[in-house]
């Protein structure tokens, strides 16, 4: 049997503000399979991001476990944590994160600098994926040079870099306009379709329909987890009725 790529258990996060302690995970549980595309829904502040810096390992929980790729990280040390981030996931953003004086070129090859990998390899791999993403034209441009969406195409192609088993995105089409936003979630649904995984966080019911499950976050809760086919054919008896 293949490992869960997550397996989230009793997952919670308390952050430590002027009023005492507040709680914005409790104890959630979730696990999600190899190829699965998931959309986090919920209001603003019901935990969406804290649960996805705790997946990214850009944080670590209050109380709980959480297994990546069946390691349990949770109280892994910085530095092996750190290798195994970079080594397993990509990482997307709503304000796609680009580093402005870098070329494009330059930007999507900064995690292969981190890996240690050598100029001439960061270069070609840089540009393959800047080409999987149809932007190899603008490889020595900066990000000035060309529109949000097309920064977030680079964005998603500096996630894919390293070739990650697991691509998270928190809010990633919350910058763009409705058709860009199309765009780019048809090319998650590409790469989900080449066997990536994908979590993606969005308060909006268009960009979740694309995800095949769809996990809402509540006060810290989830409340429901349903299949993105459920959920579609639930409305359509709903507007017959
Ligand atoms: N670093 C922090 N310190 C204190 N409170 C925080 C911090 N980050 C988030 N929160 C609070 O935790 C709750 C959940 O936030 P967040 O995970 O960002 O929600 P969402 O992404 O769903 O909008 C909110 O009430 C927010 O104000
Ligand atoms: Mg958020």
């Amino acid at each position: 049997m293949t490992a869960a790529v997550i397996r989230a258990v009793g997952l919670g996060k308390s952050y430590t503000t002027a009023a005492g302690l507040f709680p914005a995970l409790k104890g959630v549980n979730l696990v999600i399979e190899p190829g699965e595309f998931v959309a986090i829904m919920g209001p603003s502040g019901s935990g969406k991001s804290t649960f996805m810096n705790l997946l990214g390992c850009l944080d670590t929980p209050s109380i709980g476990d959480y297994f990546l790729v069946d390691r349990n990280v949770a109280h892994m040390p910085s530095d092996e944590l750190a290798l195994l981030r970079n080594r397993t996931i990509g990482f997307v953003f709503q304000g796609f994160n680009l580093l402005p004086r870098m070329s494009l070129e330059d930007n999507v090859a900064l995690p292969l600098v981190y890996a240690g990998t050598e100029r001439e390899e960061r270069r070609t791999k840089a540009g393959e994926m800047l080409a999987k993403v149809g932007l190899e034209k603008y490889a020595k441009s900066l990000p000035s040079r060309i529109s949000g969406g097309q920064q977030q195409r680079v964005a998603i192609a500096r996630a894919l870099v390293n070739s990650p088993q697991l691509i998270l995105a928190d809010e990633p089409t919350g910058n763009l306009d409705s058709q860009i936003s199309e765009e780019i979630m048809a090319l998650f649904t590409a790469l989900n379709q080449e066997g990536i995984t994908i979590v993606l966080v969005t308060h909006e019911p268009d960009i979740a329909a694309h995800a095949k499950r769809q996990v809402r976050f509540l006060d810290g809760h989830i409340v429901s987890d349903l299949l993105t086919e459920a959920i579609t054919s639930q409305s359509r008896a709903t507007t017959t009725c």
